[in-house]
């Protein structure tokens, strides 16, 4: 019989949860993963994943034939549990934590002496100590001598999931050293990166503080952007030429922040700080305000053309070269042009479904009178702009991520718009 080092329940497999079931199975761990969607639990069983991320179908079909990763609609009983389920955002901008309270619940009859949990959910500062030590101690074990209990937070870049779960540096957080130290030996049987080992709430506080980082900075860029195309100046050379600066780094503007974690955790900061978090909030506001500008900028380029407008859309994902449509800006355009009456179609080769959705921008682009590039997947940077040009009606690009070559574009007879350029 084989022998594994430890046995590991992993609560929830989805884009975090999976690749790290995967990864701790094909690492000499037996993986129970539990998942409460039965779509994933009939997938996994049969060593298929239902998200789209390199080389994981690999892994997970691997794991499962040799007998490392089994999947279970209920955890049961092991040495080592890890909490991997969602935490959104309620309407009213507050984490919905009620998913991590459940999954928490669950293990509990399963636990015992010496056990470790982990949660690795994004999850407003404090919740180990307040929302998932209470739900522990009802096992009756003393927390941090019999339960070892901490936070591990996720910093792993969709697209290259599996590459950075080994390479990237972590953080974990522990209720006591002991804990941490425990979590640090659970995830050192795969991880390459230094572990830095800090207490829960910094650890929490740091994965809140990483996102928001990028979102101001973000934010920062799209309002010079919109500052720009007031002014008449290109903030694309603007960046170019401040970044030659050796103390500048200036990030990209775009239509919109999104995706489950920049779009969502700086609520998080902000709902636990309403007073102080200014800067934060304004950032998130920045940003959710950027398809209203984008709609906006379409309009200005489109009003001179009669009856009904039609838009062809390049991406809808929330970045490039994944299929994660959560939280996208584009898809708040979209519905911007709807309430509008513009008629729609879009290309993404990565979302399987999607309303408007057509499989060829040639295709799509047919009676168009606006192709807008969304996201810079890498499947749209070279296009062929003579067959697209043929189809459109009005031969007019609005490029919102500076992806295609403007020179090129108009040489084909067509008339380019970019963000942050005024129009002209
Ligand atoms: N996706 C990312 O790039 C990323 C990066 C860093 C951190 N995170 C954080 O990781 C957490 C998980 O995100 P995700 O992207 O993997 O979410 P996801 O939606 O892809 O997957 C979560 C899974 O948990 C399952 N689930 C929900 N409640 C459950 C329960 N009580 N028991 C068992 N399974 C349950 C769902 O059915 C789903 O399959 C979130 O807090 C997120 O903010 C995500």
């Amino acid at each position: 019989m084989k022998i594994h080092k430890q046995k590991i329940c992993i609560i929830g497999l989805g884009y975090i949860g999976l690749p790290a079931a995967a990864m701790f199975a094909s690492n000499g761990h037996k993986v129970i993963g539990v998942d409460i969607n039965h779509k994933v639990i009939d997938a996994l069983e049969k060593g298929e994943v239902i998200i789209e991320e390199p080389y994981l179908k690999n892994m997970v079909e691997q794991e499962v034939i040799l007998g490392n990763l089994i999947a279970s609609k209920k955890p049961q009983v092991a040495d080592a549990f890890i909490i991997a389920v969602p935490t959104p955002l309620t309407k009213d901008k507050k984490a919905d934590m009620s998913l991590v309270k459940k999954a928490t619940e669950s293990i509990v009859p399963y636990l015992r002496k010496g056990n470790i949990v982990v949660l690795e959910s994004t999850s407003p500062t404090g919740t180990v100590k307040n929302l998932i030590i209470p739900i522990l101690k009802k096992r009756g074990l003393k927390i941090g001598e019999e339960l070892y209990v901490g936070y591990c937070p996720e910093r792993v870049l969709p697209g290259q999931i599996l590459f950075e779960l080994v390479n990237n540096n972590r953080i974990i957080g522990g209720v006591n050293k002991k804990s941490a130290e425990k979590i640090k030996d659970l995830y050192q049987t795969f991880v390459k990166g230094e572990i830095y080992l800090t207490y829960t709430t910094t650890a929490e506080m740091c994965k809140l503080v990483e996102n928001t980082y990028r979102d101001v900075n973000i934010a920062f860029v799209n309002e010079l952007s919109k500052i720009c195309e007031n002014i008449g100046v290109d903030i694309w050379e603007v960046i170019k030429l401040c970044n030659k600066h050796p103390r500048i780094n200036i990030h990209q503007p775009g239509p919109g922040v999104g995706g489950h974690c920049l779009a969502v955790d700086p609520w998080f900061i902000v709902e636990k700080n309403p007073e102080l978090a200014r800067i934060i909030k304004l950032a998130r506001e920045t940003n959710d305000s950027m398809p209203q500008f984008i709609f906006n900028k379409i309009e200005k380029i489109l009003k001179n053309i009669k009856g009904i407008k039609k838009v062809t859309i390049l991406g809808i994902t929330y970045k490039a070269n994944i299929d994660d449509t959560r939280e996208s800006p584009i898809i708040n355009l979209i519905k911007l042009l709807e309430e509008q009456n513009y008629k729609i179609t879009v290309v993404d080769p990565y979302v399987k479904e999607f309303r408007y959705k057509v499989e060829n921008v040639a295709e799509a682009a047919k009676d168009s009178d606006l192709l807008v590039l969304a996201v810079n997947h890498k499947d749209f940077k070279d296009l062929d702009f003579d067959l697209i040009a043929k189809k459109m009606r009005n031969k007019i690009i609005l490029d919102t991520r500076n992806y295609f070559n403007k020179n090129i574009i108009e040489n084909k007879g067509f008339k380019y718009y970019l963000l942050g350029k005024a129009n002209e």
